[in-house]
């Protein structure tokens, strides 16, 4: 299975956070966003990911996180040069997924629970059209909305609904069998003129073959494209990290724990950043864990 990470945008609910820079550079508390996603797709067992992003900030996120081999992963980057719709990613992202099945994220999506690792696992091994992850919200007309039958099959998606039929959002991150790339190039881009993910989802939605897992209470998520949303998910990792000892989207622990690098590796990644905390952490845990 492929990875990507979809991290462009212009940010324009965040100005002027994002006039000089990509929301998915900004600090979610002690790390850059995009940390968090790509250790969902790192969790999941996914070591070849594609990073698509803007044209100025492609550079940035290469000189951040390179080709990934420091991390036993093997990242690369592509430009989105205009926000033309999420299900973009598979026109752009064709060849890195070359007829394989693949996982999408969000690049401003956070998510934290108890078995996530289990369940990222559990999707992948059993996969069998489209797995879509759901969490109820208090605001549904700001996302994509779905409604399941009893099996947890998909029966309707409606992006930004007026009149939400449920309060079950459709969260940033998405796997695929080896259709979404032909099914995305047969989508016609929608009234805003972007390639519309929920007209992915619908295609899978109709062969019967797409499925709702729903995150329970015990789970937090957040989409970070607000200020108040940003502030909420950096406050949100400072209460785990500091009062629950707990750790969120440490890159070097996790290619650790699911064996992609060796304990000196994690070990000499931290050391090279002790003068922080995060650089510190690593070093206590590398040989801890091992
Ligand atoms: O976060 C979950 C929601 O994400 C889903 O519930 C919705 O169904 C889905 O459409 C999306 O809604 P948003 O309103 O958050 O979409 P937005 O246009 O803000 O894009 C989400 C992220 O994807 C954002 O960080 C920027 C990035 N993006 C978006 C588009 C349209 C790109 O990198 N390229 C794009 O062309």
């Amino acid at each position: 299975m492929k990875g990507i990470v979809l991290a462009g945008g212009d940010g324009t609910r965040l100005f002027p956070l994002t006039l000089a820079t990509s929301k998915q550079l900004l600090a979610i508390y002690n790390k850059p966003m995009v940390y968090y996603p790509l250790s969902v797709l790192m969790l999941a067992g996914i070591r070849d990911i594609l990073i698509i992003s803007t044209p100025s900030a492609v550079p940035i996120m290469r000189s951040l996180l390179g080709d990934g081999s420091k991390l036993g992963l093997n990242l690369s980057y592509a430009v989105q040069d205009e926000p033309r719709g999420i299900a973009e990613a598979f026109l752009i992202g064709a060849d890195h997924i070359g007829g394989d099945s693949s996982a999408l994220i969000l690049g401003d999506n956070v998510f934290h629970g108890a078995g996530f690792p289990e369940l990222l696992r559990r999707t992948r091994d059993t996969l069998d059209g489209c797995t879509l992850f759901g969490y109820s919200v208090a605001d549904p007309e700001r996302y994509g909305i779905g409604e399941v039958d009893a099996e947890g099959m998909l029966v309707s998606i409606e992006e930004k609904p007026a009149r939400p039929r449920s309060n079950n959002a459709i969260t940033g991150l998405y796997f695929y069998d080896e259709q979404a790339v032909e099914i995305a190039r047969g989508l016609t881009p929608s009234a805003r003129g972007e390639l519309e993910i929920t007209d992915l989802n619908l295609a899978y939605l109709r062969q019967g073959r797409a499925k709702l897992v729903e995150l329970s209470g015990a789970f937090n998520w957040f989409d970070c494209g607000t200020h108040d949303s940003l502030l909420a998910a950096s406050q949100f990792v400072q209460f785990i990290e500091k009062h629950q000892g707990e750790r969120v989207g440490y890159l070097e622990e996790i290619a650790l724990r699911m064996g992609f690098i060796d304990a000196e590796a994690c070990y000499q990644l931290g050391a090279g950043m002790r003068q922080s905390n995060y650089g510190r952490y690593l070093t206590e845990i590398a040989y801890a864990l091992d």
